[in-house]
């Protein structure tokens, strides 16, 4: 009886049976068919695992080869596989050079400023040459950087965070871009980890028309850079207004260097864009992942931009006249694969947005989107909830019409994915749900949009040349319709998956391919199934529904966030002797963590620790992090090995049955916990509504691989 107990209490993810209602099918218009780049079922014949790895030869024939490649997949050294090894190309060239001689006068970036009465900015093909020109001859000889260094940004949604990483591509140089949202401290342990020696910000940038302070977070990312041991010579500080100091923070003398005033030097620059082996890494980008240490993803030049390019070109649908909006932030890897490199690759016009969805009010996007022609819209399902909680009515008011919207980022919910359809998209436009993660390159799972259907909630089968598979803890694969949840792997490499974890490739080996892998002396890479970390059920017809992540992650407003780094941020808190964090369902952001403490003995409980745990966390990672609720509990729910079970207060958080727990250490205080935070939730207006099947699932498999 004990032992059936235990093994319910530790239920894992292929365990759960999932029973939710199949949704309905949607299709795609005529029309859009009928100019779709991807209208022929022949694609499927090309990209079938027969044609691999070839078949990925069409994706990197979308761009210009300084030097062909000779081998396409070398397998050699599993799993750090090398594409189209022999290659040898430029990234900036393939975004802007080559696209000149015929469209230097087409739109590259249209940015739009949040003050609405402030100008939007078109930056054309060759005003944009001229920029990445200027700012990679100040990186050259005033940083002195060369191929292969790194440099960090912390830059927001600015037209000189896509000028950044153009010059720096245009060297050969790996850019490292962190979420200008992110703290300084944050900021300071990537530079450090990356090596980088120069830090590029920006003075200030308005959202929700409040013009922040960003230049704060160099000085302090710079000292905590220091204490890991990562001196930062030059902070380079693009300005909001050039010419116009918008930071109260005052500058370093011989550190700190205004963009603007440099450009005076380098007026009319130009440099030669360096050829790369295509295995080069082309940047890196941070993200979170089981352990308190961001992980930094390491991707390649050649690989990714076939990836991102094809992927741009067949599932997003990119025309050369198409007005394209990628709502997200350049600072994730949606902005860097899908706001520039894949877009630009294709010689599009992107469209950028400084601030947040609904300043000044609900119509904000769609007044974009009616005055730029915008065409294809992309972005997260939690500015979609945001905006239809805003404004439901408010997409009718305004004349624009799109043939295709992507969602990315997170599980959508079906209820929210027909608002998008129905009033976002005023039933013409064809919606692809695009699952895949920082550390892919690239789309992994979606309908390809003429040819396969629509069905809200699934994100759809793989995509060209991905072959998914789901397995079970006991490596059995579930087969569609099993109706069985499991661990979501792509049996395949694909030119855009990541290189390495940077400086650590052990664990980069350990995390996403040591599970299951079939042989470790194979270089077979059939026995190397990469381990996405997402749980997902396939249904019958072929289409995965992603359930989210079965590590300790926590998904907010799309971004990803470690437990660990969260609950390590709190234990800097004195008083603090454990700390366990836990997502609760929210309408809008899709989850917020809410923390438990316990105190050291001798200290008392008293609201001051409360906040000091949520400024440590705004302090350490960002507001992003912020905790809605700081718990302080006499003690947490333990296995009796000593573990903190995190499901069970998981569901007290969300008001969610706790299941059987006697079989606890103590699970005496799990009631003393559910009555003290039950209570004080429903005083606060915090009990959530009508929790979905999908959603109690999540809860319940929460912490279950602890
Ligand atoms: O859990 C999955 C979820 O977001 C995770 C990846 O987050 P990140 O690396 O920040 O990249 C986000 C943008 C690519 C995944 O492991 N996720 C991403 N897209 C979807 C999704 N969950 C459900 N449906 C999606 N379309």
């Amino acid at each position: 009886m004990a032992q059936q107990k235990k093994e319910e209490l530790e239920l894992t993810e292929a365990q759960i049976a999932v029973h939710w209602k199949e949704e309905e099918y949607y299709h795609p218009s005529a029309k859009f068919i009928g100019q779709a780049n991807a209208s022929d079922p022949d694609i499927f014949e090309r990209f079938s695992e027969k044609n691999f790895p070839e078949c990925f030869k069409e994706y990197a024939d979308l761009l210009s080869w300084d030097q062909y490649w000779h081998t396409t997949l070398d397998t050699s050294n599993p799993p750090f596989w090398k594409w189209f090894v022999g290659g040898k190309l430029n990234a900036c060239y393939n975004c802007v050079d080559r696209h000149l001689e015929k469209n230097k006068n087409k739109a590259a970036f249209i940015w739009v400023p949040e003050l609405e009465n402030e100008t939007t900015e078109t930056i054309t093909y060759q005003e944009l040459y001229v920029r990445v020109n200027e700012f990679a001859a100040l990186l050259r000889d005033f940083c002195g950087v060369k191929a292969g260094d790194r440099v960090t940004f912390h830059l927001p949604m600015v037209p000189a965070l896509p000028v950044s990483m153009l010059a720096c591509a245009r060297l050969g140089v790996i850019h490292s871009q962190v979420f200008g949202g992110f703290s300084g401290a944050a900021c300071g342990g990537r530079i450090a980890d990356s090596g980088s020696h120069i830090l590029v910000t920006m003075d200030a940038y308005y959202r929700n028309g409040e013009l922040l302070d960003q230049k704060i977070k160099a000085d302090e990312a710079v000292e905590v850079a220091a204490k890991d041991g990562v001196r930062v010579d030059k902070v380079l500080v693009w300005r909001r207004y050039a010419g116009k100091y918008s930071s109260p923070t005052p500058m370093v003398e011989g550190r700190d260097y205004f963009v603007d005033d440099l450009f005076k030097k380098y007026r009319g620059e130009r440099v030669d864009p360096v050829s790369m082996p295509a295995e080069a890494p082309l940047f890196m980008m941070y993200t979170s992942g089981t352990t308190a240490k961001p992980k930094g993803c390491q991707h390649s030049t050649g690989g990714y931009l076939a990836y991102v390019a094809g992927t741009s070109k067949y599932y997003q649908d990119i025309h050369p006249e198409d007005v394209y909006w990628c709502f997200a932030d350049i600072g994730w890897i949606t902005g860097h694969s899908y706001i520039v490199y894949g877009p630009l690759a294709l010689c599009a016009t992107s469209v950028t947005y400084e601030g947040v969805p609904t300043y000044p009010d609900a119509g904000r996007a769609w007044r974009i989107a009616e005055r730029l022609g915008v065409n294809i819209f992309h972005t997260a399902p939690t500015t979609i909830r945001m905006l239809r909680k805003a404004g439901p009515e408010e997409p009718k008011k305004y004349n624009y019409h799109f043939k295709h919207m992507t969602t990315v980022g997170e599980p959508i919910e079906p209820e929210v994915w027909r608002w998008y359809h129905q009033v976002v998209g005023k039933g013409e436009a064809v919606i692809v749900d695009t699952w895949w993660q920082t550390e892919n390159g690239g789309f992994l799972g979606s309908t390809l949009p003429a040819l396969q259907p629509m069905k809200p909630g699934s994100c759809g089968p793989g995509v060209l040349g991905i072959y998914p598979v789901i397995y079970d803890e006991e490596r059995n694969q579930l087969n569609a319709g099993s109706g069985k949840a499991g661990n979501i792997c792509i049996r395949n490499p694909w030119p855009g998956i990541f290189q390495t974890i940077w400086g650590d490739p052990e664990r980069f080996v350990k995390t996403y391919y040591e599970k299951y892998c079939k042989n470790k002396n194979s270089k077979d890479w059939r026995d190397w199934p990469y381990f996405a970390g997402d749980g997902a059920t396939q249904a019958a017809d072929g289409y995965f529904r992603i359930l989210g992540r079965v590590d300790d992650v926590i998904n907010v407003a799309g971004h990803r966030l470690g437990t660990k780094e969260l609950e390590a941020a709190a234990l800097t808190v004195e008083e603090v002797a454990e700390a366990a964090v836990v997502p609760t369902i929210d309408e809008l952001r899709g989850r917020i963590p809410e923390m438990y403490v316990a105190l050291k003995p001798g200290y008392n409980p008293g609201k001051g620790v409360e906040e000091k745990v949520k400024d440590a966390i705004d302090k350490l990672i960002g507001k992003v992090a912020r905790p809605r609720n700081v718990w302080l509990v006499p003690d947490m729910p333990k296995t009796r090995s000593g573990k903190i079970m995190r499901r069970v207060i998981a569901a007290v958080s969300n008001f969610m049955d706790v299941g059987d727990v006697t079989t606890l250490a103590n699970p005496e205080v799990v009631e003393t916990i559910r009555r003290m935070v039950q209570a004080e939730k429903a005083r606060r207006g915090e009990i959530p509504k009508d929790l979905s099947k999908e959603m109690i699932e999540e809860i319940k498999r929460f912490g279950a691989v602890e």
